[in-house]
């Protein structure tokens, strides 16, 4: 089920991919987060000659709102142009449930195919210390 800022953190999410730095891979990822004052922190994702140091769009999103102070956050959206909505790497699942805890993921395509589920259920039985 669709919530009432899933779009607004979709638009954003699918604004900031514009500025994805890709050229390796070619696959460009937006990704919008909400702090908890609904203040919306965006990320792309990363490149570089190494390939290994890539950073995903969630991740640069999760430490520009650490960064900048946000402590709790509400949900956030990732955008590709894939065929299917893709959810978030395994790297980023643990990073988002260790700084974020069980929000809603919301996963949409350039095309208009949109997903909804909780990060518990993307990523249970976490590691935890
Ligand atoms: N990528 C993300 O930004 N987020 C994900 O959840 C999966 C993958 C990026 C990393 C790399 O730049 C490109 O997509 C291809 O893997």
């Amino acid at each position: 089920m669709a919530h009432r800022r899933d779009k607004e953190w979709i638009e954003a999410a699918a604004a900031v991919r514009d500025n994805a730095v890709c050229t390796r891979s070619g696959f460009a990822v937006g990704a919008a987060l909400e702090a908890e004052d609904g203040k919306l922190f965006t990320g792309c994702n990363v490149e570089n000659s190494t390939y290994g140091l890539t950073v995903c769009a969630e991740r640069v999103a999760v430490w520009k709102a650490l960064s900048e102070g946000a402590r709790r956050f509400k949900g956030i959206a990732v955008v590709t142009d894939a065929a299917d909505p893709t959810p978030p790497c395994g790297a980023c699942r643990q990073i988002l449930w260790e700084f974020a805890g069980d929000i809603p993921v919301v996963m949409a395509t350039i095309g208009g195919a949109r997903k909804r589920m909780m990060l518990s259920r993307l990523f249970p039985e976490p590691f935890e210390f």
